[in-house]
This record gives structure tokens, C-alpha cells and sequence, in this order.
């Protein structure tokens, strides 16, 4: 589990409410970076409400104007698709206020000259190629917006980035947001001394990642289900076909190590053993269940079967402690929501503690209505796996200690 100290450490980062805010320029790095469907609307906004308590600690506290940054997706380069613009009425309808766009740093900043007491919301800060190189240059310019700096993305404090590590450098006061410090906190609970087994679901699709935690998350827990785009990679480590599904070719080495290691560890790793597969993800003509091992010719993986339900579905049931991280299979599509949902619905009837990380699994369990018969839902999934492994989230590295 994680290391009391760590954990202890990033419990002594300073607050928001432990300074004067009055009369401040105060940048908030918020993360809104929140599912969408094609046509643009939001699914989740959880991540939008849950950073609605330091913006309006700041607004109650007199606070002379608010940037908010927040990255959407993983653009490359200026992609309207991404723009933050999608996310503005959905945020002026939570403030119940105006909120400025600023397309760029510039604009933000004469807006904020011109104008007091306003909400800035700048455009998506991953449209610059200097956010994710954590570019100094673009961390002095978002420093010059402020006086103070606040962090409330819980979900990117794992991310060196400029808005979320660099501009630190630059701001002689920075802070915790309200949403850090309860996410930091409900952790610390979380994670002391859980009860036994403590069982990690992971799935979704940003396997990469999510491979690397794996290891030392064996560290850590009793038990791994694996599910969704992550699986794929470890059913061809164990020589299946998978057809035309996504697949990670450079890691089903790391697949083949992880799976070894956790039999060292005694880690019980537990994959699908059916496939609901499809010809077309967005207009299936046919749909077929099927062994792992026997997934169609040209087709795609796109859930898990009843079967690996049923497994599946036993093993949430053994555990005491539950830690979910990404979906099992393309939920946003009807046909291949069921295996996901099923195990929300299984996990809901447990008297397991369930801890649910990240916006497509928040997401998820929500469509399948479950979102309140969940122990605690944070908004972090790559940064809660982090703090798992026990790690100190770099973003807490870099903001004031109490
Ligand atoms: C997330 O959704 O996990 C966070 O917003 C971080 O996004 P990233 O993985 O693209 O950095």
C-alpha cells in the first residue's frame, strides 16, 4: 500500500484556505478534461462540479480575477475537436456566471486588465507544444497571468507538465485546491491498511500507461482483473489471435513479464475468456461471442462475453477492497456496455469498499446508475493508480508546504 509518508508528505501541502486570497490574480489549473460524445455533449461533468468549490471560495473571498487552464484530450497541434469551447456553457451553467474564452494566454491576460472580478477560461492549454515539454517559457507566461497559483487537477497531478509543474517555478505563492486536498485525504484513508483481499480492476484504453503502473501495483494488491483495450495486449502475450483489435505490439513482451512476475508474487491476474467482437465498432453488422482465442477474422474487440462476466463476477465477490480504473469494453456503445455495467451492478452488491478512478469509469458506472452505491469516486485515474504504487504526485512536489 502506499507509503504512509508519502501520502503524510502530500498532506502538508499548503491550502487555498490557508492564505489570503483578497484582491488576487489567481490562476486555478482545474482538470476539465471530460468525456464527450461525438455531438460534443458532455456525459460526466464530475470533474466540472468538483472543482466548483475552490472557484467559488475564490469568487466568496474577493479574489480580483480567475484563469482557469485545463487541458481536453490529447490533441496534436490546434484541433477545433478539442477546443475548451465545448465545455463553456456546461461551466457558466454550474457557476450560474459569465465565464470569458480567451483563446490565448495574451487574451486572458487583457481581459483580465480590463476587466475585475471576471472568470477567464483559456482555451485548451495542450493546444501550446510547450504544455506536455513542460516548456519554461510557457510557464512564465501562465505565471504572469497570476499572483497566486492554485492546483485542483487532481486527475493530472501525475503530469510534469507546464501548467501543472513548471509555472511553480515562477508564482512565489501556490496552493492546493479544495478538490486536491480532499482527494489527497480520502486516499489516505483509503489506504491504510485496506481490507483484504484488495482486488484492482483495470481497463480502458490508455494502455501504455497503465502497463507500467501494473508492475508495481503487484506490489500492492491480492488480485487483477483485466479487461477492455488493455487486455487485448495480454491475450496476444499469451499467443491468441486478436484479430483487428487494438493491440500494443511493442508491450506484449512488458505483458508477458507482468504476467510472470505477478505469479512470483502470488498476484492472481484474471483475463476475459469470451469476446464480444464486431465487424464495426460504429455500424456493427455482426456481432459475435466467443472464446478469447477465437475472435472472428477482421474483427475487433469490443467487450467481454457472458462468461468472463461470470468469472469475473466471482472474483468481485471474494474481495473486501475494490479499486476500479477504466472500463471493460466500449460502453458509450449499447451493444458493448454489457460487461462493463454487469460488473458495476456486481460490485454495487458487494460489501467490498469500492474505490472508482478516472472520467470513463466514473462515467460508466454512472450510465449503468450506479454512481451512488460506490465508496468513493475520484476524479483522478492514472493519478490515483499513482498514488497506489506510492508515489508522490509531482504536482504536490512543487506547491507550498505548510
Ligand atoms: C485523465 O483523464 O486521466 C487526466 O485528465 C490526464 O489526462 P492525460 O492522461 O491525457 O494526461
Amino acid at each position: 500500500m502506499s507509503k504512509p509518508t508519502s501520502i503524510s508528505l502530500m498532506q502538508q501541502t499548503k491550502s487555498i484556505r490557508d492564505i489570503s486570497i483578497q484582491s488576487k490574480n489567481i490562476l486555478i489549473r482545474v482538470d476539465f478534461n471530460v468525456p464527450m460524445d461525438k455531438d460534443f455533449n458532455i456525459s460526466d461533468d464530475t470533474r466540472m462540479r468538483e472543482a466548483l468549490p475552490t472557484i467559488n471560495y475564490c469568487i466568496d473571498n474577493g479574489a480580483k480575477s480567475i484563469v482557469l487552464v485545463s487541458h481536453l484530450g490529447r490533441p496534436k497541434g490546434k484541433d477545433a475537436s478539442f477546443s475548451l469551447k465545448h465545455v463553456i456553457k456546461r461551466l457558466e451553467r454550474l457557476l450560474n456566471r459569465e465565464v470569458f474564452f480567451a483563446d490565448t494566454i495574451e487574451s486572458a491576460k487583457k481581459q483580465q486588465e480590463i476587466n475585475t472580478h471576471q472568470i477567464i477560461l483559456l482555451e485548451n492549454i495542450r493546444f501550446y507544444e510547450g504544455e506536455t515539454k513542460n516548456d519554461k517559457e510557457l510557464s512564465r507566461k501562465l505565471a504572469n497571468l497570476c499572483d497566486i497559483y492554485v492546483n485542483d487537477a487532481f486527475g493530472t497531478s501525475h503530469r510534469t507538465h507546464a501548467s501543472t509543474y513548471g509555472i511553480a517555478e515562477f508564482v512565489s505563492q501556490k496552493v492546493a485546491g479544495i478538490l486536491l486536498k480532499k482527494e489527497i485525504d480520502s486516499f489516505a484513508k483509503v489506504t491504510h491498511n485496506p481490507l483484504r483481499p484488495l482486488l484492482l480492476i483495470v481497463g480502458g484504453s490508455k494502455v501504455s500507461s497503465k502497463l507500467r503502473l501494473l508492475h508495481k501495483v503487484l506490489n500492492v494488491v491480492d488480485k487483477i482483473i483485466i479487461g477492455g483495450a488493455m487486455s487485448n495486449t495480454f491475450l496476444m502475450a499469451m499467443g491468441y489471435d486478436m484479430q483487428k483489435s487494438l493491440v500494443e505490439q511493442n508491450l506484449v513482451d512488458d505483458a508477458k513479464n507482468i504476467m510472470q512476475l505477478a505469479k512470483e508474487k502470488n498476484v492472481k491476474i484474471y483475463l476475459p475468456v469470451d469476446i464480444v467482437s464486431t465487424d464495426s465498432l460504429n455500424h456493427p453488422k455482426n456481432i459475435h461471442i466467443t472464446p478469447s482465442q477465437d475472435i472472428p477474422e477482421h474483427c475487433i474487440a469490443a467487450d467481454i462475453g457472458p462468461a468472463s462476466v461470470k468469472l469475473f463476477t466471482e472474483v468481485i465477490t471474494s474481495c473486501q477492497t475494490v479499486i476500479w480504473n477504466g472500463p471493460l469494453g466500449v460502453y458509450e456503445i449499447n451493444q458493448f456496455s454489457r460487461g462493463t455495467f454487469n460488473l458495476a451492478h456486481t460490485l454495487a452488491n458487494t460489501y467490498a469498499f469500492s474505490f472508482i478512478g478516472g472520467g470513463d469509469t466514473t462515467d460508466a458506472i454512472d450510465k449503468a446508475g450506479q454512481r451512488d452505491n460506490m465508496s468513493f469516486i475520484s476524479t483522478g485515474g492514472g493519478a490515483s493508480l499513482e498514488l497506489l504504487e506510492g508515489n508522490i504526485l509531482p504536482t504536490f512536489e512543487v506547491l507550498d508546504k505548510k
